[in-house]
Formats: structure tokens, sequence, C-alpha cells
């Protein structure tokens, strides 16, 4: 059984069951009526990879690798604990991490977007695993869990977590969602963390970042990103991503003191290589050295970067493995947290 309070009413949930109470407001990457019309053709039957590659393979290529592409679980082998435990999935998506993850572990899907959080659920029942997932459709502010999870995983979500709200700046917000997330942890846990960094060689290199579509913005300090992203008219900068040494210390003073860093290639979201850094970047820095990196995209649409830029990655990437320093300029992290 799950238990938490939901703004202060309590709510127990059996795996299988779901609470919900979504927020208008919210991440999306197609439209509401778009979404709800697919999982109405995957609750009449229709199989689910069969409905999102119809839809998506051709109109919206990277949406579709995105949501479906295999190497979305690449860091289940190499960043999640052996045996997870019971595991909570903040900003569940689409369901990648939580529908593969509940065919061995019983899994908690937390996703405030009612129609992402319907997704899930048609194509769990499609691949047999809706019983070993419980589903909350909430924000996880809005949720205090009684219940302890052994792990949390926060992929793609801790950039997002200030937006779409307007309680609280949006890098405080980041602050006390990781706090959160260390005190609904059972003494041991781990965080599995998915995030790119904010000094990504290929952001400092023009690169448009993933979240803003733009380039030399996103990389720069957190004050100076926010008065350029403000000239642009476009509102207040709500998305922040972190450099190794700040995302370090959020997580020191979110109380997490067990902290390893993996460097994510191509990034995070379709990883071929994960490395772990070793305690000062080491590993990473000697893999840099003897190996090519894997092709890298433009995050915010998945175009392919040009071959020359390419090659001057990989230039670059040698250079500062010699002087030790490349790990600092990996495209994305992952990081395991107690
Ligand atoms: C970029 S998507 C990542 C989805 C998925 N984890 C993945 O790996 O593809 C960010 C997700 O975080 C969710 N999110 C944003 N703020 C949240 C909050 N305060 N509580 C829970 N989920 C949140 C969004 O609704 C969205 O589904």
């Amino acid at each position: 059984m799950i238990r938490f309070t939901h703004q202060g009413h309590a709510v127990t949930l059996a795996p299988g069951e779901a609470f919900s109470l979504p927020r208008e407001q919210g991440f999306r990457d197609t439209s509401t009526s778009d979404l709800v019309a697919l999982v109405d053709e995957i609750e009449a039957g229709r199989p689910w990879r069969e409905a999102v590659h119809t839809r998506y393979a051709a109109a919206k290529p990277w949406l579709h690798r995105i949501i479906g592409e295999p190497a979305r679980t690449a860091f289940f082998d190499r960043v999640l604990p052996p045996d997870p435990g019971l595991t909570l999935d903040i900003g569940a998506g689409w369901g990648q991490t939580c529908r593969p993850l509940a065919a061995r572990h019983p899994v908690v899907a937390l996703e405030p977007v009612a129609e992402r959080l319907a997704f899930i659920r048609a194509a769990a029942r499609q691949d047999g695993v809706a019983g070993r997932i419980a589903c909350i459709g909430a924000d996880y502010f809005d949720v205090r869990f009684e219940t302890r999870f052994a792990t949390i995983c926060v992929i793609g979500v801790l950039e997002w977590v200030g937006a779409f709200q307007n309680h609280a700046d949006p890098q405080q917000r980041q602050r006390d969602f990781l706090r959160k997330v260390r005190a609904e942890l059972v003494p041991g846990g781990s965080l599995i963390l998915g995030i790119e960094n904010r000094l990504g060689l290929k952001y400092l290199l023009g690169c448009p970042d993933d979240h803003l579509g733009v380039p030399h913005i996103a990389s720069l300090p957190a004050p100076l990103a926010r008065k350029h992203w403000a000239q642009t008219g476009q509102g207040p900068l709500q998305a922040f991503t972190y450099s190794w040494p700040e995302l370090q210390g959020l997580l020191r003073e979110a109380g997490f003191t067990r902290i390893e860093f993996f460097g994510a290639f191509p990034d995070y979201k379709l990883p071929e290589q994960i490395i772990a850094f070793g305690d000062h970047g080491e590993n990473l820095n000697a893999w840099l050295a003897a190996n090519e990196v894997p092709a890298e995209h433009n995050g915010y649409d998945g175009s392919p970067l040009p071959e020359t830029f390419q090659q001057s990655l990989q230039h670059r990437y040698r250079t500062l493995a010699a002087a030790g320093a490349a790990h600092r300029f990996a495209p994305s992290f992952f990081v395991r947290a107690g």
C-alpha cells in the first residue's frame, strides 16, 4: 500500500490503483487533444507502439524517439541500484521509466498532466504491467508521502519543476524539490537523476539548449541567463540546468552525502555511453582520451549536428581529457545519490 496526503487529504493506493487530481498548466510536448485522441485509439485496442509510430514517426520524429527508443532505459543497468525496490518515478511523462521498470519491480508513477498519465495507464495495461504501477495524477509538491521509497527517479524533471507555477522562485523550487526527495527516501535509498549539463561542450560551442531552443543563454550563469532570456520578451526564465559543481552543491545542500556522477553521451535521454566519473572525473577523462564520443545532436529538436561541429567536439574532448577536465563538459549527467 502507498500512503500519502494530497493537499491535506489522506489517500491509500494499492498497486494498480490510481489517484488523480491533475493540474491544468503543465509540461506538454504535444497538444492535449492529440494525446487524448491517441489514448482513445490505444484503449480501443490499437497496439500503443503502432499508434505512436503512425502519429509521430514522420510528423514529430524527435518526440517519437523520446517516447519509444530502447536507449531510454539504458540507465537501468548502469545507474539504478541492482535491486531498486519500491520506486517512485516523479514526472513520469510517457511512462518511459515506470512502465519497463514495472516488469521487474513495484513502481509509483507520479505525473501532473492528466493525459500523460492516461497514456501511461493505457500503455501499461497493454504491456501487462498496469497491476504493478500505482498512479498518482498530481504535482509532487502537493503530495506528502508517508510511504518511503528505496529509489526515486527524476529523469528530465528537475530542470522543469520551477516552471508552470508562480509560488516560488524557480531555482528555490528546485532546491525545495531535492530536499523533499531526500526526505522521502528510506535510509540508504537512492535518488536517480537525469539532466543536461549547463556547461555541456556542445552548448558552449553554440548548440541550442534543450529547453529554450536557442544558443548561448542557458549555458550562462543563472542571473545572466535570466537577464538575457527576459530580453527576448518571452517571460521569465523558468527552466534551469547546472554544472557538475553546482549540481553537487545543490545535492549536498539538500542533505545527500553519497553522490556519484556519470557522463551520458550523447545525452541522458538517448544515451549510447554512460560512464562513471570516478571521484574527480578521472574515469570519464580516461575514457574520453581513448574513445570517440557518439554523434551528438541538437537536444531541442533532435536534428544531427554538422560533421565539422562533431569533429570539433571530439578534438576538444580529447584536449580537455588530457588536462583532466573533460568530465565537466559532458553533455548530460546521470546522478545516483543517497
Ligand atoms: C521533460 S518531461 C520528462 C518525462 C520523463 N521523465 C522522461 O524521462 O521522458 C518532464 C516531466 O516532469 C513533469 N513535471 C514537471 N513539474 C512537475 C512537478 N512539480 N511534479 C511532478 N511532475 C512534474 C512534467 O509533467 C513532465 O511530464
